[in-house]
């Protein structure tokens, strides 16, 4: 089964939207009047739920986001400019590994603000404490949405390596559920991810008034990232087809086709017992699949037309 984060309601969806909930709440319980965000490329989905989020609640967004040599104008930069967002443009960082710059260029802008007479909150990452709580909410969700069935999972995987992730780890661990978590890459792997991970829900922990019951090596990121960051794999290609011929849903080529891929690798090194059920979180992204037109004519189009 596929649980619909996609589906979560601003602009088109996805997992940052639940995240954007709980920091926008303290945002706006901390008095502040804009919010500094970003750090990724100008496809961002993170950059989209940002701004929309912002503009629900009446908070201004400023944006930084790398420039990149190759940027396209549609899909994510297309819905960014249409939401109405303000950019800082910073240096590329190709492997979304630099935060410096990023982090540098939002206090910058934050100091200027604040000159200004503004009051400023900085989200220098997605991967907070809150966004990971957000994660536990959705455990709670999910949990109650299967429940009371015949079907609940014994296995999860989800197109993470930080937040959403460690939100369906912690509440899993916190409620006992019977399933297995199993982060999928979207990028590949690197060092410290798991510490950084580790540390977040620590932090989300703490601010629930509990101690983290995991071990960092609880923490299981199955490899299906390659061959770099916002690059599709034959892997990829083949899940998001696959996706959408078989099932009618639409994956986007960034994150969760490299998922679903990363997701039929694992079950056929480790095939489900009879009985065993499985879900497959769609995190959403779905604005990136438009500025993808050229790669998705030639890797799914057109091997596929009859
Ligand atoms: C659509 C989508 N799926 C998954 C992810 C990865 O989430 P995480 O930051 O929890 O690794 C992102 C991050 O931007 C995303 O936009």
């Amino acid at each position: 089964m596929v649980k619909r984060d996609d589906l979560t309601g601003l602009a088109l969806g996805g997992n940052k939207s639940r995240l954007m909930e709980f920091i926008l709440g303290e945002a706006v319980a901390q008095g502040c009047d804009v919010i500094i965000a970003g750090g990724g490329g100008e496809q961002s989905n993170h950059a989209v739920q940002c701004v929309a989020a912002a503009n629900k609640v009446g908070l201004d967004a400023l944006i930084v986001l790398q420039r990149r040599p190759a940027a396209r104008s549609n899909g994510n930069a297309l819905l960014h400019e249409v939401l109405g967002g303000k950019t800082v443009w910073i240096d590329s960082d190709p492997d979304m590994q630099d935060r410096t710059s990023a982090s540098a260029s939002m206090h910058a802008e934050a100091e200027r603000l604040r000159a200004a007479g503004r009051r400023p909150y900085i989200l220098e990452s997605s991967l907070h404490a809150l966004s990971v709580v957000a994660y536990v909410g959705a455990t709670l969700e999910l949990y109650g949405q299967v429940a009371d069935t015949l079907a609940t999972p014994t296995r999860m995987y989800v197109t993470s390596e930080g937040a959403v992730l460690g939100g369906f780890l912690l509440g899993s661990r916190l409620l006992g559920l019977p399933w297995e978590v199993i982060g999928l890459d979207w990028r590949p792997t690197q060092s410290g991810t798991e510490g950084r991970l580790h540390k977040a829900i620590s932090a989300a922990a703490s601010a629930l008034g509990l101690s983290n019951p995991l071990a960092e090596d609880d923490i299981v990121i199955h490899p299906s990232g390659g061959p770099a960051y916002g690059v599709g794999s034959t892997q990829s290609w083949k899940a998001l087809s696959a996706a959408a011929r078989l099932e009618g849903l639409i994956l986007d080529p960034v994150y969760t086709a490299k998922g679903f891929a990363g997701m039929f690798e694992d079950l056929q090194e480790r095939p489900p017992e009879p009985g065993e059920r499985v879900v497959f979180v769609h995190t959403g992204g779905l604005g990136a699949v438009f500025a993808y037109e050229a790669e998705l004519r030639r890797n799914v189009i057109k091997p596929a037309s009859r």
